[in-house]
């Protein structure tokens, strides 16, 4: 395991010495770059990497005007507030691996928010970082990919670290959160990047080596999602019933009322959703 790098609470910045220093040497955020504001550094990973960035550059920066989440969502990206960063991974996974990233990335990142503050994050399905049921993080995993092989994949991170309340446009105020309205205290942006970074590359490594099912396994441990009765809007309905577990393959198993179970690799997932018939009207 890694040694817990300080959390400083007085910083301010992002310290990109200090960045550099814990990165050193290491497979990820050895390349590193930092900036004030970008429309998103999802672009700007991907630009990188078709440039030839090497394994494990890291693009991170204080605003993005351009902040994107999953599907087509504005992820909002106040300066000097958050963790807003992107990775260029080049593993040689398959395109069919490249979901398991989402979930290898929502662990660790899960992980490192304990680790580094305390605070009681668990993960919903399937790229949500969630502390007493609010969103303070979430994936996105992007991918270059010819027709025969996949280029790169781009990691992106956002954790909302020391936001206020009235930083949250109006129609997140009752769904996010920030690690500062819950601790009660202002946490250090550049310890927890660098925890974030090096859980990072200790459950990629571990993934490489084990394969899916036992990151899976702690995947479920951390979960917010299994139990549940929940909906989950997909490409080819709605499905409607109790999560159950992940499967070997990364699936979040669905248990429908007539015990018929559906996997589902992607989708928008809702929670204990009021009036719920309990009935599937999937045609997946
Ligand atoms: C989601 O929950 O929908 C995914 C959010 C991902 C946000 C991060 S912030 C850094 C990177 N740059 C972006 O534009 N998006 C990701």
């Amino acid at each position: 395991m890694n040694e817990a790098p300080d959390l400083r609470p007085e910083d301010e910045r992002l310290d990109e010495a200090r960045l550099k220093t814990a990165f050193a040497g290491r497979a990820l955020g050895r390349s590193l770059r930092v900036y004030e504001t970008v429309g998103s550094t999802q672009n700007e990973a991907r630009s990188w990497a078709v440039a030839g960035a090497p394994h494990g550059a890291l693009v991170m920066a204080e605003e993005q005007r351009s902040g994107r989440g999953r599907m087509g969502r504005v992820w909002h990206s106040p300066s000097g507030k958050g963790l807003w960063m992107s990775l260029v991974i080049r593993t040689g996974l398959t395109l069919e691996q490249a979901p398991h990233l989402t979930l290898v990335t929502a662990v660790a990142v899960c992980r490192a928010i304990r680790q580094a503050t305390g605070a009681d994050a668990r993960l919903k399905w399937p790229n949500d970082i969630l502390i007493g049921g609010r969103k303070i993080a979430g994936i996105l995993v992007e991918l270059q990919a010819t027709e025969a092989r996949m280029q790169s994949l781009v990691v992106g991170i956002g954790i909302s670290v020391n936001l206020d309340q009235a930083d949250f446009p109006d129609e997140l105020q009752e769904k996010a959160t920030s690690l500062r309205l819950v601790t009660g205290n202002k946490v250090d942006r550049t310890g927890l990047a660098i925890h974030v970074v090096h859980s990072l590359e200790e459950m990629t490594g571990f993934y490489l080596k084990e394969g899916f099912p036992p990151v899976g396994s702690l995947w479920e441990a951390l979960s917010d999602t299994l139990g549940n009765q929940v909906r989950v809007e997909t490409p080819l309905g709605p499905v409607v019933g109790k999560a159950a577990r992940l499967d070997d393959n990364g699936a979040l198993v669905v248990r429908l009322d007539n015990g018929e179970e559906r996997k589902l690799y992607s989708g928008d997932l809702m929670t204990n959703p009021d009036g719920l018939p309990g009935t599937q009207t999937s045609r997946a």
